[in-house]
């Protein structure tokens, strides 16, 4: 029995310490204020193998490799994801230092086309990659997929090239030349420099 009761006194005293420790504002959220070591490999740690997990059971499509997805995707991209993600030639934007975690340079790092296509048609809670499946079906996430695959390593005018050919978007229509990474778009600092 006195086991049984301290067990208790420790257990409700975990749960005030939570308690008060939620209640007192101690805590900083604000995302300019990094995480402890342990708590940030804790999180990423969870992430990834659920990432793994989950993607496991995912089949790839068989025309992953279509010259005419691998397009689509250049488009989705360029309109989408290069705000967070950068692209070739683009030294940073606006948004990306502020955000932590911080997006992946997806212009030079290569992701798995299973995990790729998990993260983006579900997102990451407490990151700002959002959920793309709330807005877009299987076949537009995998041709963002598809592209994901040819990226690193790319020139800033192959890439130019791709997204100037992509077919316009349905969901969104016309691709607006302001998405494009041309010179001398016409917003300051954050988008599109291409760099020549
Ligand atoms: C507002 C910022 C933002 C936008 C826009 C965004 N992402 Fe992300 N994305 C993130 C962040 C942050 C992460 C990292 C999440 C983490 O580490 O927990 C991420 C992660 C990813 C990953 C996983 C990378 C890896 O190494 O596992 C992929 C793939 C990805 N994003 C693709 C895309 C695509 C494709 C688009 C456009 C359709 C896009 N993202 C738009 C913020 C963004």
């Amino acid at each position: 029995m006195k086991t049984v009761k301290i067990i208790l006194a420790m257990l409700l005293f975990i749960v005030l310490g939570i308690g008060l420790f939620v209640w007192s504002g101690i805590y900083n959220p604000g995302a300019d204020s990094p995480h402890w070591k342990i708590t940030y490999t804790l999180m990423q740690t969870t992430r990834e193998r659920a990432v793994e997990q989950r993607a496991a059971a995912i089949t790839l499509p068989t025309n992953l490799y279509d010259a005419q997805l691998i397009l689509k995707g250049a488009g989705q991209y360029a309109a989408m994801c290069t705000s967070c993600h950068l692209a070739p030639g683009m030294k940073d934007s606006e948004l990306r230092p502020g955000l932590y975690p911080l997006p992946p340079n997806l212009s030079k790092v290569s992701v798995d086309p299973r995990e790729a296509f998990w993260v983006i048609k579900h997102g990451m809670k407490m990151s700002a990659m959002p959920a793309w499946g709330a807005s877009h079906d299987d076949a537009t996430i995998w041709s963002m997929v598809a592209f994901l695959q040819k990226l690193p390593g790319m020139t800033p005018v192959q890439y130019r090239e791709m997204v100037a050919k992509a077919p316009p978007d349905e969901e969104m229509g016309p691709m607006d030349d302001a998405t494009l990474p041309v010179p001398g778009g016409h917003t300051h600092g954050g988008h599109a420099h291409a760099g020549d």
